[in-house]
């Protein structure tokens, strides 16, 4: 007799060794590091290789695998036309990153076609599952012919790094051209967060800045079997490519239930504009039913542990830049939704989840409310392509079963 669950909760669909979340105990590992320790110190090139090779890179192949993803940042000229075409629409930021991530096939295209032609483009050829590692750069030099030991997948490798490389690319291109702007080409002296944060504002950003943003890129890098990273399991899961995978996962980011909704978070903090009126708004909003944003999870019963390194992450870049009065509201307005809360939803245990503090550091960081569930984008393809390659390694497609509800077997009556 098979159980029905809806929404899939409480079933284990794949095992997993890149994220561990723990909600009794408020705890998120991410391939065997603490999170806090993780976000705070690893570049986003660090942990797209933690979570794709299983072990920190040393010095030199973290170099390589900068230079590689650097040298794959630029915009296909489809993309762009595309991206012109989406801002003349002014459609959502998600929905352009949808349509011009696809636009990722026609490279791997163009790199089979020219096989044994571009250095830069080869390196990321998929082995079994994993992509290789990226050859030195003495090695790139020798000409050799990309042997995929997995024909059914010659191009995991090279779509992985380019759809992490060109995501920022993306997104900055898309939110310039909505604003009347050209996009700016990607430099490829600077590194991932820095270089976003250049294509967006078309300045260099200081040291705070990017770690800032490296912080953020790392703590949302990857949770367990959230919907958009089992969507891209199940889309591997047939075989299909990872441009694909990513292409469905980027879809399932986007609504509502699942892209968080850190926008409204931070209108709260807005419209409660001063510590004094905290108590009497929250609590009106509260007694009428409405939910207070970046409060509750359904997996974390305690703190979010995301919340802590973006809260640290938000505090330093404050402490330095910024609006610290915004910053000391938020923090007022935190423990004062969390002990209200505690008051009319006794035993609920709702606490501050990523979504408070994710406002709070992407504001900080000069980013418009649209662009918060691009930018968590920007990080998390890193983990869906992670579990992607997983998937290929142990693959069985995904294909659970449903109960028929509907009429009985019935009659052809020809009207
Ligand atoms: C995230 C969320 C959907 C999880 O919900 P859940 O685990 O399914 O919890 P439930 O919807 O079953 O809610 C349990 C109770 O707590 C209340 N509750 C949950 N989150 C609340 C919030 N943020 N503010 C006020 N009340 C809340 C519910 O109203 C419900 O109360 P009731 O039992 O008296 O009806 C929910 O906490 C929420 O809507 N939070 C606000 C939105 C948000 O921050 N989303 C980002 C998540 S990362």
């Amino acid at each position: 007799m098979n159980t029905m669950n809806n929404g899939l909760e409480g079933i284990v669909a794949a095992e997993t060794t890149l994220s561990m979340v723990d909600g009794t105990r408020g705890e998120l590992v991410i391939a065997g590091f603490p999170v806090a320790e993780l976000a705070l110190n690893a570049t986003f090139e660090e942990t797209v290789w933690l979570l794709w090779y299983g072990a920190l890179p040393a010095a030199g192949e973290l170099e390589t695998f900068r230079a590689d993803l650097a040298a794959r940042r630029s915009l296909a000229p489809a993309a762009l036309e595309l991206l012109r075409a989406a801002a003349a629409a002014r459609i959502d930021a998600m929905d352009a990153l949808r349509i011009a991530a696809g636009t990722v096939s026609l490279r791997a295209a163009a790199s089979a076609s020219r096989a044994g032609g571009d250095a830069g483009l080869r390196t990321g050829i998929a082995g079994s599952a994993l992509p290789a590692r990226p050859v030195a750069a003495s090695t790139m030099l020798a000409p050799a012919t990309p042997q995929p030991s997995n024909p059914a997948a010659p191009h995991d490798g090279d779509d992985a790094r380019n759809l992490v490389a060109v995501f920022p690319t993306i997104v900055a291109a898309y939110w310039r051209l909505l604003h009347g702007q050209e996009p700016l080409e990607p430099r490829p002296e600077l590194g991932h967060a820095a270089n976003y944060l250049y294509m967006l504002t078309g300045q260099t950003p200081d040291a705070d800045r990017v770690r800032g943003l490296e912080t953020y890129l790392n703590t949302v890098v990857d949770h367990g079997l959230n919907a958009s990273t089992f969507t891209a399991r199940v889309i591997t899961s047939t075989g299909s490519d990872f441009v694909s995978a990513i292409v469905g996962a980027i879809g399932a980011l986007k609504g509502p239930l699942h892209g968080g909704a850190p926008g409204p978070a931070l209108d709260m903090v807005f419209e409660i504009g001063d510590a004094s009126r905290a108590e009497e708004l929250l609590r009106r909003k509260i007694e009428s039913g409405e939910r207070l944003m970046g409060f509750g999870h359904r997996v974390y019963k305690v703190r979010d542990p995301r919340a802590d390194v973006l809260n640290v992450a938000a505090e330093r870049m404050f402490a330095r830049s910024g609006d610290r009065k915004l910053y000391e509201l938020a923090r007022v307005v935190e423990a004062t939704a969390v002990r209200l809360l505690a008051v009319y939803k006794p035993g609920r245990n709702l606490q501050t989840n990523v979504e408070f503090y994710t406002a709070l550091l992407l504001h900080g960081l000069g980013l418009d409310v649209p662009l918060f569930t691009p930018t968590f984008a920007v990080s998390r393809v890193a983990g869906w392509l992670a579990h992607c390659f997983e998937q290929r390694k142990a693959n069985r497609i995904i294909r659970p079963q449903s109960v028929y509800i509907g009429p009985q077997p019935r009659g052809w009556r020809a009207a």
